[in-house]
C-alpha cells in the first residue's frame, strides 16, 4: 500500500480552491436566484381587482371608474391606478372598456366631442369609438378599445386584465 504524500503547496492549493469555491457558490447562488426567481413565480395574471363601483348603480351611461392596485414587477411592488369606462348594454350586460386609445395610448373620454355625441373621443388626434368600443373607420385608431373581463363580488364590480376585444362574427 502506497502512502501518498501531500506537500504543503498541494495542501494550500486544495484548501484555497475549496474555500474559494465555497465563497464563489455563496456569492453566485443569490445572483442565480435573483435572475431566475421571477420566472419560477406563479403567474398572478387572471386576478380580479376590486373597484369601488357598486354593480347595482351601473347604468346605461358609460361612467369612468377609477381603481387602484398593487403591481408586482419582478421584485418591486408599486401602487398603481387605472380606470375603466363601465356601463350596461342593451341586454343588461355590464361592459367595461379600457380608456387607453388604440392609436397612441391617450385617454379617451365619453361624449366629450360635440360633433360626435354618444361616442368615446380621443382628444389627441380625434380618435372616435362607438359606445361598444369599436373604432370608427376613418379616424386614427385601427382597433377597438380593450375590454376588461368583469366579475361581481359582494355587490362590487371586479375587473380582470384588459384584453383586446374578440372579433365578432
Ligand atoms: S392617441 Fe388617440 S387618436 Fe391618437
Amino acid at each position: 500500500m502506497s502512502k501518498k504524500h501531500v506537500s504543503r503547496r498541494q495542501f494550500l492549493n486544495y484548501t484555497l480552491t475549496g474555500v474559494g469555491g465555497f465563497m464563489a457558490a455563496g456569492m453566485l447562488m443569490p445572483m442565480v436566484r435573483f435572475a431566475v426567481d421571477p420566472v419560477l413565480q406563479k403567474e398572478a395574471g387572471g386576478d380580479f381587482i376590486a373597484t369601488p363601483q357598486k354593480v347595482a348603480e351601473i347604468t346605461e351611461v358609460p361612467t369612468r371608474v377609477d381603481f387602484s392596485f398593487t403591481q408586482k414587477d419582478a421584485w418591486y411592488e408599486s401602487e398603481m391606478t387605472n380606470s375603466a369606462w363601465v356601463y350596461k348594454n342593451a341586454n343588461g350586460e355590464i361592459v367595461a372598456l379600457s380608456p387607453t386609445c388604440k392609436h397612441l395610448g391617450c385617454t379617451v373620454d365619453w361624449n366629450s366631442d360635440k360633433a360626435n355625441p354618444e361616442h368615446f373621443y380621443c382628444p389627441c388626434h380625434g380618435g372616435l369609438y362607438k359606445k361598444d368600443g369599436t373604432n370608427v373607420p376613418g379616424t386614427p385608431p385601427t382597433a377597438p378599445l380593450d375590454v376588461y373581463p368583469i366579475k361581481e363580488k359582494d355587490g362590487l364590480l371586479y375587473l380582470g386584465k384588459a384584453e383586446p376585444r374578440k372579433k365578432e362574427a
